[in-house]
């Protein structure tokens, strides 16, 4: 195990009607806010309209900005920069799924940087101040809620960047789990695909003599595993979104890297590249990508894709060598996602190999891919074309 900081600064209310709790945390975080939202399903779902009660009842000044776009861009965050400048606002509010939420944390740190807010994304530039924002989370899927990450596209370049700082942890986040009622059945799929797939990744880490955090990420995926069947059977339980909402956090806000390397995110930075190119849901894409990338390291070292199979998946190991009892894991996960009614192919979304050179090339935007297993151009290609069909 590797020596660490256990740390998390950001505040979370979970259950229903903790958004009364915003009255406590305006009062700390100033009064004139800036709502920010996406395409308009807070206002459909009755949200929008309880956020503003809170925000009425303690007397806030509050201006709006919608239309945040699912992979959000980066022309909206410097639209979100110039409102936070032009109002002086004082606490960025953000209501919605993690698109919104990612804007808003690249929203909150631009403000005080003079240059782009492009080179804090790209990382160019370290911020080293930002406005202080919360959470109401609508959508269980990408632990933005609780962590400091925030992923932006410059679709006029068709890149997506994640970034990280200090600065972009949330200052409270609300959870309350009817909020999510309204989640389509494929948004659901597509949340439960992420936040299984963040645990994935920080699974396959390269550490020594981690038991206890290994155990806990086995204890989240089976948790889900149990869950999500139950859920989209009955979108309405407040019992299955509650542990679903509770699961997408925990899965990525530092806990479960407690004492490891990381993990390794090449499925992620293959998806963003996907996603840059093509627009598609992040969850969609990591339905496709994760178990080719697992098949292909599989092929050079099956001990934890076997350890997986067994913990996890159940898979008997009696009489199999080590790379079968992996490769049963790896369809097990497969069917699984399946079951749910997740995509598995390229060819789903429409994608065939005419841009793969592209979509290699949007899969290098930072200096290395993985860590568990590096990958060169040529083994995200060959990811890819696994993935297509
Ligand atoms: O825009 P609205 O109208 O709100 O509709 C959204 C959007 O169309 C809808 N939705 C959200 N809450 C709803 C709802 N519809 C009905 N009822 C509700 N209660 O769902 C659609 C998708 O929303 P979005 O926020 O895009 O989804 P998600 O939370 O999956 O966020 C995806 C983004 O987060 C990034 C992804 O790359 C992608 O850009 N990620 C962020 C991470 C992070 N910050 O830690 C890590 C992830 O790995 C991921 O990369
Ligand atoms: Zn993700």
């Amino acid at each position: 195990m590797q020596s660490f900081l256990q740390f998390n600064p950001t505040r979370l209310w979970f259950g229903q009607d903790q958004v009364e709790q915003l009255q406590q945390e305006l009062g700390t975080n100033g009064k004139r806010v800036l709502l920010v939202y996406g395409g308009g399903s807070i206002k459909k779902n009755g949200v929008y309209d309880a956020v503003m009660e809170q925000l009425t009842h303690m007397q806030a000044e509050v201006f709006e900005m919608s239309g945040v776009e699912p992979n959000p861009r980066l022309n909206t965050v410097r639209k979100g920069i110039d409102i936070c400048r032009d109002k002086q606002i004082e606490l960025i509010l953000a209501v919605g799924g993690g698109s919104v939420i990612d804007c808003v944390k690249a929203i909150s740190v631009g403000v005080y940087y003079d240059g782009d807010v492009w080179d804090i994304v790209t990382r160019k530039a370290v911020p080293h101040k930002a406005l202080p924002f919360g959470t109401v989370l609508t959508l269980a899927a990408t632990g933005s809620e609780m962590n400091n990450i925030s992923v932006i596209t410059h679709w006029e370049k068709n890149e997506k960047r994640g970034w990280s700082s200090p600065f972009a942890y949330p200052a409270f986040s609300i959870l309350d789990p009817t909020y999510t009622y309204s989640v389509p059945m494929d948004q659901t799929v597509y949340g439960i695909v992420d936040m299984m797939s963040h645990v994935l990744e920080q699974y396959f880490h390269l550490t020594e003599n981690t038991p206890m955090i290994d155990r806990f990420m086995e204890s989240v995926l089976l948790t889900v595993i149990e869950a999500a069947p139950k859920l989209l059977a009955d979108l309405n339980s407040y019992e299955h979104r509650a542990t679903i909402m509770y699961a997408g956090t925990t899965a990525f806000n530092g806990l479960l890297s407690s004492g490891t390397d990381g993990g390794d995110w090449a499925s992620h930075q293959i998806e963003h590249g996907l996603s840059a190119v093509y627009d598609i849901p992040h969850g969609g894409g990591l339905g496709i990508v994760f178990p080719n990338w697992m098949k292909h390291c599989a092929e050079e070292d099956p001990s934890r894709m076997k350890k997986l199979a067994m913990a996890v998946f159940g898979i008997d190991p009696s009489d199999k060598m080590d790379h079968e009892i992996a490769l049963e894991g790896i369809d097990a996960l497969r069917s699984f996602w399946n079951s749910l009614g997740a995509p598995n192919r390229l060819g789903d979304y429409g994608i065939d190999d005419s841009r793969i050179e592209e979509l290699v090339h949007k899969s290098f935007m930072k200096d290395k891919v993985g860590q568990y297993k590096m990958m060169t151009r040529e083994t995200v290609r060959d990811i890819l074309i696994r993935s297509l069909a």
